[in-house]
């Protein structure tokens, strides 16, 4: 095989060469969840650290991502993460990392970390911000990652405890802090109840986004018109609609989809690994960009998640640098720090296409997809 400075490593469109590819590709990551990335022998650990009984629980059986075809069973998993990342020093050792092992060592230059404060119990609000930034920065020092904090309201909790939980991110405000978003179970939280909640951040100079996973269609404009959100939280249904379609494409709205997470929850296809739906948001014109979600408890990570779309779909290096293109865009840094990682992402694709050789950047034909 020749070497990287003579010439391609292996033939294009080779499984070697797709490694290659999404191995290298720099990646900025605005939809991670802090619990959902909490490895299963971390969890193990937390656990016997509090005392805390974990039942049958091993680190090999607690993350048995088959079956979480229903996202409510899914997510009370992440109610026993929760249950156990418990004082400061848990929330440092989790958010480092997932920031370390979890995102630089996959070429994640910036992460926009999703936490969850109602997930965590009897954690108060300030002690999970110490935590989490301490963490934050020791990860930067020792990777060059960079990150942010994106405050989730439960859509499961009251309208009014969610609009409280915005009063304490901005009693506590500190600049690591960017911006909110909405999550858990959508049928049982429609997302208009929350406006009060999103326009008293907006006000407070936050950003916004939400998840929209299970849909309607009509929910994405909500998220657009009533909430204030600049991006959108998978929103896979937008296809269903043809008008909205055609307004996100207009306006270019962010959709940071998880094809792994997503596939398993049946939201972007059919569960059969297809990404359907991801394909047609592609195919669209829509902006998107790829993350991991809660990357060990769905079995991928950030560069698995890129993989399953190139193998999928036949995307090459020039439809994946798109979707980290898109994330640099998408992404809530001000404008100098944006610009310094437009720089680094650009970099890292120039090396990588001359790393790679001819054929790295052409997108191969599209495969036939099902409806
Ligand atoms: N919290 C963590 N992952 C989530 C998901 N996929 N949907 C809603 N809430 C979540
Ligand atoms: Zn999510």
């Amino acid at each position: 095989m020749q070497t990287s400075s003579q010439g391609p490593r292996s033939a294009a469109g080779s499984s070697e060469f797709i490694e290659g590819i999404v191995r290298g590709l720099p990646k900025v990551s605005l939809h991670c969840h802090l619990l959902g990335s909490v490895q299963p022998g971390t969890v193990v650990d937390l656990a016997r650290k509090h005392g805390l009984n974990l039942g049958a629980h091993t680190a090999e059986t607690l993350y048995d991502h088959s079956s979480y075809e229903d996202l409510g069973e899914f997510l009370r998993v992440l109610d026993v993460v929760g249950s156990v990342v418990r004082d400061r020093d848990d929330l440092y050792r989790v958010t480092y990392e997932s920031l370390t092992a979890g995102g630089a060592a996959h070429h994640v230059l910036h992460r926009e970390i999703q936490i969850s404060p109602p997930g965590h119990v009897d954690v108060p609000y300030p002690a999970l911000i110490e935590g989490i930034t301490a963490g934050m920065q020791d990860a930067q020092t020792d990777t060059g990652i960079t990150s942010n904090i994106v405050v989730g309201l439960c859509r499961e909790d009251t309208p009014a405890a969610a609009r409280q939980l915005v009063e304490t991110v901005i009693e506590y405000r500190t600049p690591d802090v960017v911006g909110i978003g909405l999550d858990y179970a959508e049928v049982k939280g429609a997302p208009a109840q929350f406006a009060p909640a999103f326009i008293r951040a907006g006000e407070a100079g936050l950003r916004r986004t939400a998840h929209s996973e299970t849909g309607p269609p009509r929910h994405i404009e909500v998220l657009l018109d009533e909430l204030g959100c600049d991006r959108v939280d998978h929103g896979y249904h937008v296809v269903d609609d043809p008008r909205i379609t055609a307004r996100c494409v207009q306006e270019q709205v962010p959709f940071i989809c998880t094809p792994v997470s997503s596939d398993i929850g049946r939201y972007s296809g059919s569960g059969d690994g297809s990404h359907r739906r991801i394909a047609q948001m592609v195919d669209a014109g829509l902006k998107v960009a790829i993350d991991s979600d809660d990357p060990p408890m769905f079995g991928t990570d950030p560069t698995h998640d890129f993989r399953a779309l190139a193998h999928a779909l036949d995307y090459g290096l020039e439809q994946l640098a798109m979707f980290t293109r898109n994330a640099v865009d998408a992404c809530w840094l001000d404008t100098a720090e944006k610009a310094a990682l437009r720089s680094r992402v650009e970099e890292g694709i120039a090396a990588l296409m001359i790393d790679m050789g001819p054929g790295a950047e052409k997108t191969p034909a599209a495969k036939t997809r099902p409806d």
